[in-house]
Formats: C-alpha cells, structure tokens, sequence
C-alpha cells in the first residue's frame, strides 16, 4: 500500500499560525507522527505540502498510477477549489480529506468543501490524530477493495 499524504496553504505554518486551533506542533511533527504510524504498518508514505494551488492539481495528477491512496488537506482551497475537486476526480483514487480543526463549527465560508466531494471520507477537528485516522481508513478501505 503507498499512500501520498498532501496539505494545502499555511499548513507549512503549523506551530506559528493560530495555536489556539490548530495547536503547537508543527508541520514536521505532523509527517514525523504520520510517517512513524505508517512505518509500523507496513505503508509506503509520501508528502507533499504547498502554497499553491496548481502544484498541489499537478501533484494529484502525478499520483496516477503510483499511489493507492490520498490524504488531503487541502486547508484554505478547500472552500474554494473546483480545480483540486477535479483533480482527485481525474485520478479516483482514493482520497480522505482530514481537517485539524472542526471546521462544521467555524465560520459560514469554511462550511463548503469542493475536494470533499470525492473523498471517499472526512475527519475534522481531532488535531493531527484526524491523519491517522484517514490513513486507518484507507488500509481498510484498500483492502476491501482487493
Ligand atoms: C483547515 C481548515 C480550513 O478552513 C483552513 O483554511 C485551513 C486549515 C484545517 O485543517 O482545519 O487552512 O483545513
């Protein structure tokens, strides 16, 4: 199994940006956490973070064919961005998205996810552990799928 575990805008900023939602770890703590779990189980783990919408389009289409699965978060371009619904709809491929923190709580214009509606599943608001848990939900997901 190898999955590509990709974050959209600021999440780069963990541990500096609003601790009091996001905490304050960062985002090298976030892939030590993620890739330590993945280790233990035996999965293949890549990562991918960026500031920029296209990258992160031209990184879900470059995973075709390599990976069988995608956690993403895609952070701000989540409410806004038909591109990366798009992209993970080309590739389907599996994908969970994952938000740190709960945002059915926050404002009004955090409350449409585009790229949420080809992720096979959601978790918000459980901090980094919301990662985990995608990937948990993968490993089962893929193996029924077999
Ligand atoms: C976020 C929530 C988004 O609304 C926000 O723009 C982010 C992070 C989260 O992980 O909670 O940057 O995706």
């Amino acid at each position: 199994m190898k999955i590509l575990v990709i974050n959209g805008p600021n999440i780069n900023m963990l541990g500096i940006r609003e601790p009091g939602i996001y905490g304050s770890e960062t985002y090298a703590s976030l892939v030590n956490l993620i890739s330590d779990y993945c280790k233990g189980e035996g999965i293949e783990v890549d990562f991918f973070q960026s500031n920029h919408e296209g990258a992160i389009v031209d990184r879900i289409q470059k995973a075709y064919g390599v990976f069988d699965g995608i956690v993403i978060n895609p952070a701000a371009y989540t409410h806004t961005s038909v591109a990366i619904l798009d992209a993970l709809k080309a590739v389907s491929i599996p994908a969970v998205e994952v938000h740190i923190s709960a945002v059915n709580e926050r404002e009004d214009f955090r409350q449409i996810s585009y790229a949420g509606k080809a992720c096979v599943k959601t978790y918000m608001g459980l901090g980094f552990n919301g990662y985990i848990e995608a990937v948990k939900f993968l490993e089962s997901y893929l193996a029924k799928k077999k």
